[in-house]
């Protein structure tokens, strides 16, 4: 693909969103995963941030890029860290890696005192190369990869194969949030010259029912199709999308965070959350229930859409929140548990004698029955 951009250029406001979910996300996570990391407490464990397409750093004006922002938030944050955190950083175009290089070394001068980070020099390469080494290097030395985010963050749809995912995600505690720009694809679709890339990008070609579909059950399905890929090729237990529109509100690109722990999904659901939406574009999961924006989405909406979609099954309330949680806009379940029960569209099975009605936050393997209500407004269809 070509790339026009100069060395630095301006950050425009989706890409200042998508710092602000990489930053609330990494504030939640780094602690998180410094916990599990000494529990674990492999030789030479350590926590990893890949940037594999970094840029240059920075952007006009000073604006931190994706590779500042691991290293801001580490020595920003109150938790005391006992693992180190290792940043790896990967950009192919000489000019912004240079630019990189010089950056990451000023700012390791300024640094007063002895850190938790280990930030080797930026590498001049190409992701997909780079980030094969490092997992055959972990694998060779018996080194753990994980606990690592990845973040692939490229220009178009076609710079990393889904076999790359594949192969993060089989190490335990690894996880991805990776770029997919439908702007630059969907005009594009019917030209074979582009179609190596896509398959590259879904380790597949089922994408090719998309082609002869327009508007907008064209986009859904193509996101719909990726999620599958996600999942079923990437080897991602939870794969979730994020939408980042134009002032239009076309979709410019999503970003799709992919993980094997829940938890990992429910801090990237906060992030996402905690995102400022308000704006000329949306950085919206509105496609999410496909009828109802993320502003909107409330427990009266989780409670609508689980009754339309589980209604007569029994599960734990651990399964329904993970299905919250993976299936809808939702980062809270519990609440929304709560009025379904005073509704009546829940019902605990065998529920301990002193619990509170409306409470199941202590009670994950309690099974409950969903049911529908007269009032409940039916039928939602989830697009992840
Ligand atoms: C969207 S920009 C990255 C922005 C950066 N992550 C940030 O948020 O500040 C994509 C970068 O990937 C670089 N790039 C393109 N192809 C690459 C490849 N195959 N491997 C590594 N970097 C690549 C481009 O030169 C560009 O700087």
């Amino acid at each position: 693909m070509s790339d026009p951009k100069p060395t630095i250029y301006e950050a425009d406001p989706h890409t200042q969103a998508k710092h602000r979910i990489l930053r609330a996300y990494l504030e939640r996570w780094f602690p998180i995963l410094d916990k599990q990391a000494q529990r674990v407490n492999r030789r030479g464990h350590r926590l990893l941030y890949v940037d594999g397409f970094a840029g240059a750093g920075e952007y006009e004006q000073g604006i931190p890029g994706s590779p500042l922002i691991p290293i801001e938030t580490a020595l920003g944050h109150s938790h005391q860290f006992k693992c180190p955190i290792e940043i790896r950083l990967i950009e192919k175009r000489a000019d912004r890696a240079q630019h990189l290089r010089q950056l990451i070394r000023e700012k390791k001068a300024k640094l007063l005192a002895p850190t938790n980070l280990i930030i080797p020099d930026p590498i001049e390469g190409d992701c997909e190369e780079e980030v094969r080494k490092l997992i055959s290097h972990c694998n060779s030395s018996g080194h753990s990869l994980g606990p690592a985010f990845f973040f692939l963050d490229q220009f178009g749809y076609s710079s990393f194969s889904m076999d790359l995912i594949r192969s993060i995600l089989g190490h335990s505690m690894c996880e991805t949030f990776s770029y997919l720009n439908w702007n630059m694809l969907h005009p594009f679709m019917a030209d074979p010259t582009k179609h190596p890339g896509i398959t590259k990008a879904f380790g597949g070609d089922e994408w090719r029912d998309v082609i002869d579909r327009t508007g907008q059950e064209r986009e859904n399905l193509f996101r719909r199709v990726y999620l599958d890929a996600l999942r079923k090729r990437g080897g991602a237990k939870y794969a979730y999308p994020f939408a980042m529109r134009d002032v239009n509100h076309r979709v410019i690109y999503w970003l799709f965070f992919c993980t094997n722990k829940f938890e990992g999904l429910e801090q990237m659901k906060r992030a996402m959350w905690s995102v400022d939406r308000s704006g000329g574009f949306e950085f919206s999961d509105k496609f999410v229930s496909e009828r109802s924006s993320l502003f909107a989405y409330g427990d009266a909406e989780l409670a609508r859409d689980l009754v339309a979609e589980l209604a007569g099954q029994v599960l734990t309330v651990q399964a329904i929140g993970e299905f919250a949680l993976a299936y809808t806009p939702a980062c809270n379940y519990l609440d929304a548990l709560g009025r379904m029960e005073r509704e009546g569209s829940v019902r605990p099975i065998n529920p301990p004698q002193n619990r509170r009605q409306g409470s199941f936050g202590d009670y994950p393997d309690m099974r409950i029955e969903i049911r529908r209500v007269e009032k409940t407004t039916q039928g939602s269809l989830f697009g992840v």
